[in-house]
């Protein structure tokens, strides 16, 4: 599905800065265009600067720290990926995400995936910058099997790839992680590697109560909801149940000054579990 063809109750969305255009994408984006980051030789450092023109947006300054740290996080992931010679990064509910131009390196292919609207934006964008780069695909996580949508913009199956998932899991319920988890692992052939924020909290509450309180405290919550905050424990089950062996797991700060239930955010890696049988969605 080409990223202005595709049709989904997500092109309804109506946000401002443009009709379904995400919002809170654009907030992440301004606040790490204010970044000292890393960038590869053939990369352009100021492309977040540039993804970001126009945009009359300020995000909270109570942003920064968790943005700040998962920046960091994903950039080394990136970075380490590329090094130990992956030619494949998925970037999944990409938004405004400047790592295919930050980290271009010959050979190696950025695919970016989000909801139509989103993908419009970020073309115009790019084409005003005159910069070639991602693969953009539309689609809706909540809906469609990126497993389709990978093998028609060209993911090649048997390479392996680096799975972004950066401020994403929490917009999507919890069946949708599910199965979005589970068709990057069937995708993810040997040397492959994932990356990913999770919203986690720790009490006894059940996760409805902790979700309708946090989407309490959020003016954004009505265009675009979190929909998946979990024990920490069940997150990370979450993601074995996909198909993924966690590798490395990093606590960042939180992104609202105002938190309950002990909310927080991790930062994990993983790899394919070596186990894993094709799991849900892996239609391929
Ligand atoms: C908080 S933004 C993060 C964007 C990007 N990962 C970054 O860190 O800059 C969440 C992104 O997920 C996308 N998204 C949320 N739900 C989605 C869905 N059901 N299908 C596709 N994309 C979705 C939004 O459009 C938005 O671009």
């Amino acid at each position: 599905m080409s990223f202005d063809s595709a049709s989904s109750a997500a092109s309804d969305r109506q946000t401002a800065g443009g009709p379904g255009i995400s919002r809170t994408s654009q907030a992440v984006a301004l606040t790490r265009a204010a970044l000292v980051r890393p960038h590869s030789a053939e990369g352009d450092p100021d492309a977040q600067r540039a993804l970001c023109a126009g945009l009359t947006l300020v995000p909270p300054a109570s942003l920064r720290p968790s943005i700040e740290a998962r920046t960091r996080f994903m950039d080394d992931q990136v970075v380490t990926a590329v090094r130990r010679g992956v030619r494949q990064v998925v970037i999944l509910g990409a938004g405004l995400d400047d790592r295919a131009l930050r980290f271009r390196t010959g050979g190696v292919q950025f695919f970016e995936l989000d909801h139509p609207a989103t993908q419009a934006d970020k073309a115009r964008r790019l084409r005003a910058m005159g910069a070639a780069g991602p693969t953009l695909a539309a689609c809706d996580f909540e809906s469609d099997s990126i497993v389709d949508v990978l093998a028609a913009c060209g993911h090649t199956l048997a390479w392996a790839t680096l799975f972004l998932c950066e401020g994403l899991l929490v917009y999507l319920d919890r069946r949708a992680c599910l199965r979005l988890l589970a068709g990057a692992a069937s995708c993810a052939a040997p040397g492959s590697a994932l990356a990913a924020s999770l919203a986690t909290y720790e009490s006894p509450a059940p996760a409805a109560e902790v979700v309708a309180a946090a989407n309490a405290r959020r003016r954004s919550a009505a265009a675009e909801p979190w929909r998946t905050i979990l024990p920490r424990e069940e997150h990370l089950a979450l993601l074995a149940d996909a198909g993924w062996t966690v590798t490395a797991v990093t606590e960042s700060p939180s992104a609202l000054d105002d938190v309950s239930h002990g909310r927080g955010s991790l930062l994990v890696a993983a790899a394919p579990a070596l186990t894993a049988g094709p799991g849900v969605g892996a239609e391929r």
